[in-house]
């Protein structure tokens, strides 16, 4: 880390004590003279962090400082999942996540398959943004993005063999996602087969999973998993037929502490750890999670194709994921 993501992760692990840093313990943490970590400081200003400095020369960070920076999801992951930690060697993986953060992206998963372009096989690199002008949906829709009010991020996973079943990756990352909201806003949340997560019936997250071929042997050797929370209500930002489905985890007026940055964070963490579980556990918590079991509803065999439509009952998820109707 750079001297300005260290003053930050510093600045960050204070705040959440409530204690101001002074100048001399930051250049002592960094390596670097008072002058290089003031430097540091007036760069995260210019980034947009707020930074208020106290009388004795030490440094806070304010609340509002919702920005998403890798320092800040380094600092995240290293609170809350120590590498010495005991119980859970798996940790010490989670500090080799890669990432990188944007203001205002196309798309996450367009920039994904970039990197595995230039570099094959890549893995544990997670791409985050605040914004997108082109995010994209499943079946070729679009999936409106709009900034301050959502995450939106895409993991590159590189497994060891080559992808035989997407769809599984699709369901994991659905209940790695449910298991994030809980854990952070303590709210349960629903998967409506096979990747929208739903709210008080609103959805609040799509997944969009695309595979990566390598050309030679047409295997899936990595997969991108996009991912797309809506965190507060802003309704405003959508078109009309949009407004109708999409919900949030909070509306405007409630005091949240947690940052964007924080959510994807522990998505991240989630996401990497679930895809290493076993997976019939993995599918019992996706069929409780569920909330199309048990319900009638419409199958098209052929997408969009209503004569080919029919009524069912949705009765199972199977280990492939596949949605089992009577
Ligand atoms: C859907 O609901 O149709 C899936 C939406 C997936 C959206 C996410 S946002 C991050 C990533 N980048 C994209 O362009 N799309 C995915």
């Amino acid at each position: 880390m750079n001297t300005k993501e260290l003053v930050l992760e510093a600045l960050s692990q204070a705040k959440q004590n409530r204690t101001a840093v002074s100048g001399e313990e930051l250049a002592k943490k960094c390596q670097v003279s008072r002058a290089a970590i003031w430097k540091a400081v007036d760069s995260l200003r210019k980034e947009g962090f707020t930074i208020q400095g106290t009388t004795n020369g030490g440094y806070i960070l304010e609340e509002n400082n919702d920005i998403v920076s890798p320092a800040l999801f380094y600092s995240y992951i290293k609170n809350n999942y120590p590498a010495n930690d005991t119980h859970d060697a798996s940790h010490k993986d989670l500090h080799n996540i890669k990432v990188e953060c944007f203001k205002e992206i196309d798309s996450t998963n367009l920039y994904a398959k970039k990197l595995l372009a230039a570099t094959p096989r890549l893995d544990k690199t997670v791409i985050i943004a605040e914004h997108q002008t082109a995010g994209r949906g499943r079946l070729g829709r679009t999936f409106y993005s709009p900034a301050k009010t959502g995450i939106y991020l895409s993991a590159i996973y590189s497994p060891a063999n080559p992808i035989t079943n997407p769809a599984k990756i699709t369901a994991f990352s659905a209940v790695a996602v449910c298991r994030a909201i809980k854990k952070l806003y303590g709210i349960e949340t629903k998967i409506k087969w096979i990747n929208d997560i739903f709210y008080n019936d609103k959805k609040i997250c799509g997944i969009l999973t695309e595979g990566f071929t390598n050309f030679e042997t047409s295997l899936i050797e990595s997969a991108i998993i996009g991912i797309g929370i809506n965190i507060e209500e802003n309704n405003e930002a959508f078109p009309e037929d949009v407004k109708k489905i999409a919900g949030a985890i909070f509306s405007k007026s409630t005091d949240t502490h947690i940052t964007r940055c924080e959510l994807a964070a522990e998505v991240s963490v989630q996401l990497y750890k679930i895809l290493e579980e076993p997976s019939e556990s993995v599918f019992e918590e996706y069929k409780q999670l569920s909330f199309l079991l048990g319900k009638t509803l419409t199958v098209y065999p052929v997408i969009g194709d209503e004569k080919s439509s029919y009524k069912a009952k949705a009765i199972d998820i199977d280990e492939n994921a596949c949605l089992v109707v009577e």
